[in-house]
């Protein structure tokens, strides 16, 4: 409540009301971090211990991917309560991303549309950032994209290098084939083109170790290419699935923020949630596959039906940027003995 009613709104007023610059000063305040307080971690996790994918989470509540896509402030999240730490999408190549404006807030919605384009500075400078600052505390998911100016037919080349660059430090990879931001990056998730990129990361991946690797889903695919999607993942011996991304509906939106809705990009936050859940549910219902439940987790109990669709696993991009830290306490105490 405090975060809402005056710490959001005086970010926002200090910022000139731009999205963009409360979450690039906010970022770089938490980068300034450069160990784990064990003190705040102590008012926000409420850890309740979870072994999925082979690997061990302290609590199930994950920071998803986009909010620090290059890594900076991997120390403060972990004292925020979060569980785990997706950090990405980053791409082989730097780049900027696309042209500002690109993201929204629509508090009165709870939402947020961005465009922001996969804006990262490289894989090479975030193994550097690791290898020089160290992991966090928490396990940390990589996710991995295209870079814009790669054809989709050299997709799987890019992947590759990014994955190798990166593999001595993720704990997980997130394969990334679902935003809808990059042109061309959802035709990914067709058949023929998942089985040709799972096939060859998942080589790559046996000849360097065992980290596991999932896929995030959009959650704008037909039941259909999502069953279709889900048998490459089982053939390629997936570790896990990650639903949703940001969808391309504007469902749901309403009031005078509705208007926004005409902006180009990807809704994220309440709009999504039901749909999300629905993308849960089917994944578990048609694989046997654990799955990182995302979209439109606003409240302890929003979480709580995302373990109940079928998540091992819950990640907050939205309800965090629009409620702050509180929310993961709130999250990890509704989830504490959830099993
Ligand atoms: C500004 C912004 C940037 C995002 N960037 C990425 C990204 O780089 N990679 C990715 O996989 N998802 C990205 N996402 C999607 C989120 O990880 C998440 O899947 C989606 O927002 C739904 O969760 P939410 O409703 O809790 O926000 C981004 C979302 C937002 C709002």
């Amino acid at each position: 409540m405090l975060f809402e009613k005056l710490i959001r709104p005086a970010l926002y007023r200090l910022a000139g009301n731009d999205p963009e610059t409360v979450h690039e000063r906010t970022v770089r305040a938490l980068s300034l971090l450069r160990a784990e307080p064990p003190l705040l971690r102590g008012i926000y996790a409420e850890d309740d211990p979870a072994t999925v994918f082979g690997l061990s989470f302290p609590n199930r509540v994950g920071l998803a991917a986009g909010m620090d896509k290059d890594g900076r402030a991997l120390h403060a999240w972990p004292a925020l309560g979060f569980g785990f730490v997706e950090v990405g999408t980053v791409t082989r190549l730097a780049q900027p991303g696309n042209p500002k404006p690109r993201l929204f807030t629509l508090a009165g919605n709870d939402a947020v549309i961005n465009r922001m384009g996969f804006n990262n500075s490289g894989a090479d400078a975030l193994a550097a950032k690791l290898a020089a600052r160290g992991k966090p505390g928490v396990p940390l998911g990589i996710s991995i994209g295209k870079s814009k100016v790669v054809p989709l037919g050299e997709a799987v080349e890019d992947y590759r290098y990014s994955l190798r660059a990166l593999y001595p430090y993720a704990d997980y990879f997130a394969v990334n084939v679902s935003s809808p931001n990059t042109p061309g990056l959802r035709e990914l998730q067709d058949k023929a083109a998942l089985a040709e990129l799972l096939g060859e990361l998942q080589r790559t991946s046996a000849d360097l170790g065992t980290t596991p690797l999932l896929v995030k889903v959009a959650p704008d695919l037909t039941d259909s290419a999502l069953a279709e999607l889900l048998e490459v993942c089982d053939a390629h011996g997936v570790a896990g699935v990650i639903a949703t991304n940001t969808t391309l509906s504007r469902n749901g939106l309403t009031g005078p923020e509705a208007a926004a809705g005409a902006e180009a990009g990807g809704l994220s936050g309440r709009p999504l949630a039901e749909r999300a859940r629905e993308v849960v549910k089917f994944v578990h219902t048609h694989s046997g596959l654990p799955i990182i439940g995302v979209g439109g987790v606003l409240c302890g109990p929003d979480a709580r039906r995302m373990l109940d669709a079928g998540a091992s696993l819950v990640q907050v991009y939205t309800g965090f940027a629009l409620k702050g830290p509180g929310l993961i306490r709130e999250i990890n105490r509704t989830l504490a003995g959830w099993r």
